[in-house]
């Protein structure tokens, strides 16, 4: 393969990458990002490959999720506590159901840049560029919110960092400590999640009252009062990708310092395009969305591309087919990575695949056909012998009306009432919960098979 540089990417054909028209700004903010620190570091990078190798083995868990698109005015202290207490309560059921620790990582802390599946938008007769996130340009439908600005990825990356800063504040200063499992319940949460999340950390408080009985306290066991929480998002817009990218001095190898790990998405996974150079060069985790239009060839290539060592947790294939396809597609990638003998964690977006435009005009997701598309991922794996490594999805600690359906039924009426998102519709904090508890039922019910097989 040929040479790589953190700027190789240029000469690759790029999609869903903005034309800036003012190219000496966008040279001035690149070499500003340059001098920057880097978000994460690279020790990070490797620990949270270590652990999504075992999500591939079975011996641990990914929980990936958060906003479609973060938002430069709904960032709010308020708003990164929300998400991140619901991961932590949704973790806590997933560990009650798999029996193995839980990998939590946010799509927070840099997402922000959107591929669009039209490069424009027509409204009441006016066409103007797609919005395509706030790190390029606004969400207003008018001409001047839709040019690209290089300068929004300074805001982008300030917004990024306080966003990273608060995170790890949260994990280990005392906000994620076990011992205070019971006042994670959020005041808005149904009746019936309150209830079996309370039987949960009842549970989990026996277990500390048990521990400290038996000498070892909470106090002085590290892992009970912090967290280890990661940062995602897709690496799409390669200047503010490439900007950040650092030497790692100790491995002499090369880490993309705007998170911890970077996917690929859907749109942007051609073999010999722009987004696959990048992300093979650099170090850290690589999500790979696999989407209906993916083919067992492209796979083999992309799988040799992006990870040529066949290295545990380098990769992580995240499936997104859509409710009632997944048996249509899955077979055959789990067949393309059986036959290279290539080590992959398989995880579901049950999001990007059940999108639809309701009756009252807004863009959906029914939580049933989300729902169903993890029961179809656990089911398939189950049938190939394969490892459901974990779960990505679209959600905010907010008790948003985007998604329908759930416990406390949203209907399509209702999503006007706080329709927020900037981009996709995500699960509010009740939906969230409740699927955790759903998905915590299949890893039990796996974890059973698993057992009567060995045992027979
Ligand atoms: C996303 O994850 O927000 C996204 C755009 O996904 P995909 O590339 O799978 O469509
Ligand atoms: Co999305």
């Amino acid at each position: 393969m040929s040479e790589w540089q953190k700027s190789t990417w240029r000469a690759k054909p790029r999609v869903q990458m903005p034309d800036y028209t003012d190219q000496a700004e966008l040279a001035r903010v690149e070499a500003q990002l340059s001098q920057y620190p880097p978000l994460v570091f690279a020790g990070e990078a490797r620990r949270l490959k270590r652990h999504l190798g075992a999500a591939g083995r079975g011996e641990a868990f990914l929980l990936q999720g958060g906003d479609c698109a973060e938002s430069f005015e709904q960032f709010s202290a308020d708003g990164i506590r929300d998400t991140f207490k619901v991961m932590l309560q949704m973790a806590m059921v997933l560990t009650f159901g798999a029996k193995v620790p839980v990998v939590k990582v946010g799509r927070m802390a840099g997402q922000f840049a959107k591929p669009r599946s039209a490069p424009t938008e027509v409204v009441d007769g006016v066409e103007l560029p797609s919005y395509r996130g706030d790190i390029i340009n606004e969400l207003a439908f008018t001409p001047e919110a839709r040019i690209p600005n290089p300068q929004k990825m300074l805001q982008a990356y300030t917004q990024a960092a306080a966003t990273l800063n608060l995170l790890r504040a949260f994990s280990t200063g005392g906000f994620a400590d076990m011992n205070r499992v019971h006042s994670w319940t959020l005041g808005f949460t149904d009746e019936q999640d309150v209830q079996k999340y309370s039987e949960i950390a009842d549970r989990i408080q026996d277990t500390i009252d048990f521990m400290g009985a038996a000498g070892i306290t909470a106090d002085t066991t590290h892992q009970f009062s912090t967290v280890e929480f990661y940062t995602s998002h897709e690496g799409l817009l390669l200047e503010y990708e490439e900007a950040l990218t650092r030497l790692d001095s100790t491995s002499g190898n090369w880490l993309a310092g705007s998170g911890h790990m970077i996917w690929i998405g859907d749109r942007t996974r051609q073999p010999d395009g722009a987004h696959v150079e990048f992300c093979r060069g650099v170090l850290n985790p690589i999500g790979l969305k696999c989407g209906p239009t993916t083919t067992a060839e492209d796979l083999k290539v992309l799988m040799a591309k992006l990870n040529p060592e066949n290295e545990e947790g380098r990769l992580t294939l995240i499936a997104r087919f859509g409710a009632g396809k997944v048996a249509d597609h899955l077979p055959r990638l789990v067949q393309a990575v059986r036959e290279e003998g290539a080590k992959v964690t398989w995880v579901c977006d049950p999001m990007h695949g059940n999108t639809i435009k309701s009756a009252s005009g807004y863009k959906t997701r029914p939580f049933e056909s989300v729902l169903r598309e993890v029961r179809d991922f656990f089911a398939v794996h189950q049938t190939e012998g394969t490892v459901p490594g974990g779960v990505h999805f679209e959600m905010t600690g907010k008790d948003v009306t985007e998604c329908t359906g759930g416990v406390r039924a949203v209907t399509d009426e209702d999503l006007s009432a706080r329709y927020h998102t900037a981009c996709d519709p995500r699960l509010n904090a009740s939906q969230s919960l409740e699927l955790a508890f759903l998905v915590a039922e299949e890893l039990t019910r796996l974890r059973a098979d698993q057992r009567r097989r060995a045992a027979s």
